[in-house]
C-alpha cells in the first residue's frame, strides 16, 4: 500500500529528519517545500524570489509554493510531504487536491527548537542532516555519507530561527484545527532520539 504521509511542526521538530526516514521506510516520495524552494532560491516570480522572503524567515507567496506541491504531488506514488502547508489556504488547497493516511503533528518545546536549528549543519553536496551535538558527524565539518563539507543553513542563525518561530505560531494553528476537523490529525511527542520519535510515527502510520 502506498502512504500520504504529512509531517507538520515547528521548525527544528524534526520534520526533514523523520521524512527521510519514513521515505525510505515506505518506499515514497519526500516532498519538501523547504528542499524545492532552497533550490530555486534565485527564480524570478511575479512576487520576487523566493530567497527573499526565506531569508527574512517569511513564508513565500502561495501560488508559488502551491503550484511546486501540486506538481510533486500529481507524479508520486505515495509520498512524506513536510514544510506545507503553513496556513489556513495552504491545508484547505491540499485537502482539494489530495487525500491524506496520516497527519503528524511533532510537539518540541520552543527552546529546544531554537537550539537544534542554531546547531544543526548541513552537507552541501547531499543534503544530509546533522546537528554539532545531538547528532555530531564522525570528522567534524564532514559528511558522514559522501565526504562532502557540512555547512549552516541561512535562516538557521538565531535571529532568523526566532522570526521563523513567531511566523511559525501565527500561521499554524489553523492549520492544525483544519486537520483535526478532518479526524486524521495525531499529535506526537518530539522530544526523543530520532529513533525513538521514528517508532513513535511508524506507530501512527501502521495503526
Ligand atoms: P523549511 O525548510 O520547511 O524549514 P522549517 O519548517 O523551518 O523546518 P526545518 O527544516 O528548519 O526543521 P525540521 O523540522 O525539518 O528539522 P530537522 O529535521 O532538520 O522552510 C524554510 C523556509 O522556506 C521557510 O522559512 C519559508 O520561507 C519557506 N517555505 C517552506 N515551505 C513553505 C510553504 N509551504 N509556504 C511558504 N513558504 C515556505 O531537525 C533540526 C535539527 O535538529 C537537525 O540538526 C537535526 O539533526 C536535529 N534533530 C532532529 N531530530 C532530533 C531529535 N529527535 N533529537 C535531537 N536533535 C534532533
Amino acid at each position: 500500500m502506498s502512504h500520504r504521509i504529512l509531517l507538520l511542526g515547528a521548525p527544528g521538530a524534526g520534520k526533514g529528519t523523520q521524512s527521510a526516514k519514513l521515505a525510505d521506510e515506505y518506499g515514497v516520495e519526500h516532498v519538501t517545500t523547504g528542499d524545492a524552494l532552497r533550490a530555486n532560491k534565485e527564480m524570478e516570480t511575479e512576487y520576487g524570489t523566493p530567497k527573499s522572503f526565506m531569508d527574512a524567515g517569511e513564508l513565500v507567496p502561495d501560488p508559488v509554493v502551491n503550484e511546486i506541491v501540486k506538481a510533486a504531488l500529481e507524479d508520486a506514488d505515495g509520498f512524506v510531504l513536510d514544510g506545507y502547508p503553513r496556513n489556513l489556504d495552504q491545508a484547505e488547497y491540499l485537502s482539494e487536491i489530495t487525500d491524506l493516511d496520516a497527519v503528524v503533528l511533532l510537539d518540541v518545546d520552543e527552546e529546544v527548537l531554537v537550539d537544534r536549528l542554531t546547531g544543526r549543519r548541513v552537507c552541501d553536496d547531499c543534503g544530509a542532516n546533522y546537528h554539532v551535538d545531538f547528532q555530531p558527524p564522525e570528522e567534524p565539518g564532514v559528511c558522514d555519507e559522501c565526504g562532502g563539507d557540512l555547512v549552516q543553513r541561512d535562516d538557521d542563525t538565531e535571529e532568523t530561527a526566532r522570526e521563523r518561530l513567531e511566523v511559525f505560531y501565527d500561521n499554524t494553528e489553523p492549520v492544525v484545527d483544519h486537520f483535526r476537523d478532518e479526524g486524521v490529525l495525531v499529535e506526537v511527542d518530539g522530544e526523543a532520539t530520532p529513533d525513538e520519535v521514528f517508532e513513535r510515527i511508524r506507530d501512527v502510520v501502521e495503526n
